[in-house]
């Protein structure tokens, strides 16, 4: 029996994720595109308006067994996975203390673990060619006070795509971390604290579509990093000259925290 060729997208509900969605809805090449999130009406708007290519799963990614489903589904169906984008996440903006333990961690599970874990379910559905996309962040180049956990966990995401990206090149597989800077999406809302110190300035903000597009068109070419627009890429080039004690004194005067 012929394989269904497949693309995931986790975090599908909106955002950033929606547009990955539209886009490799688009793809000849792709049977199907398996949209994963919570928010099943949200999921259903979704299918109804990009068409029957796309398949809805309604899942808490942050939960290991929830995830565990995948693996099952992966071989009932029998996929090769051509694109894993794993794309859902969240932050908080808020002091380390403004957000409960559980909040935390949870960041931490969906973030990281999730991520970490999808790609070692789908890594043996996957072939020569395929791709996997994890959405780090430009929150990932340096430590970032008052949006503390968020910054660190798409550090993690940054190194270990990028680490991970060498370890499949005797697969054929390419994994590139695309390090977005701020874009209008649902995260703002959820990110929102009521506290007296909040990050609260969001300069430059980028257009998910773009975001997405540049991000295929980079994995495609092999690249283990997708940093789209100037001032991210001028946010990037710095990180890497200057001490992390300068980078974070400036953040903290552009948001006005000190
Ligand atoms: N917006 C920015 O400024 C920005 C900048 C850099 C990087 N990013 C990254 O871009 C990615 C997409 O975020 P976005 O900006 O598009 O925000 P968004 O609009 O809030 O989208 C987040 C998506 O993740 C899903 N999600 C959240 N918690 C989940 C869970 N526990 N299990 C499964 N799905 C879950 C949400 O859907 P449900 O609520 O339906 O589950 C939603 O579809 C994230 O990794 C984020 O960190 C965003």
């Amino acid at each position: 029996m012929e394989k269904k060729n497949i693309a995931v997208v986790t975090g599908a509900s909106g955002g950033l994720g929606r547009e990955f969605v539209r886009l490799l809805a688009k793809d000849p090449e792709i049977d199907e595109v398996w949209a994963i999130a919570r928010n099943e009406e949200k999921l259903y708007h979704l299918k109804k308006k990009i068409g029957k290519k796309v398949k809805t799963y309604s899942a808490d990614l942050s939960n290991r067994k929830e995830l565990q489903v995948f693996a099952a589904e992966f071989e009932r169906e029998q996929v090769s996975i051509h694109w894993l984008i794993n794309n859902a996440g969240f932050a908080k903006f808020c002091t380390y203390d403004d957000i409960s333990i559980d909040e935390s961690i949870n960041m931490i599970d969906l973030n990281v673990s999730a991520v970490v874990a999808f790609g070692l379910i789908a890594l043996p559905f996957m072939e020569r060619g395929s791709h996997i996309v994890n959405i780090a962040s430009q929150a990932s180049f340096q430590p970032l006070p008052y949006l503390n956990i968020y910054a660190a966990t798409k550090a993690f995401v940054r190194n270990y795509t990028r680490a991970l990206h060498l370890e499949l090149k005797e697969r054929g597989i390419t994994a590139t971390a695309v390090c977005p800077g701020w874009m209008q999406t649902g995260l703002m809302d959820r990110g929102h604290v009521e506290t007296a110190k909040a990050i609260s300035v969001f300069p430059f903000l980028s257009a998910p579509a773009k975001v997405a597009a540049k991000a295929l068109r980079d994995a495609k070419k092999g690249k283990d990093i997708s940093v789209y627009g100037f001032y991210v890429k001028c946010c990037h080039v710095v990180a890497k000259l200057l001490p992390q004690r300068c980078m974070m004194q400036a953040w903290l005067k552009q948001q006005k925290l000190m």
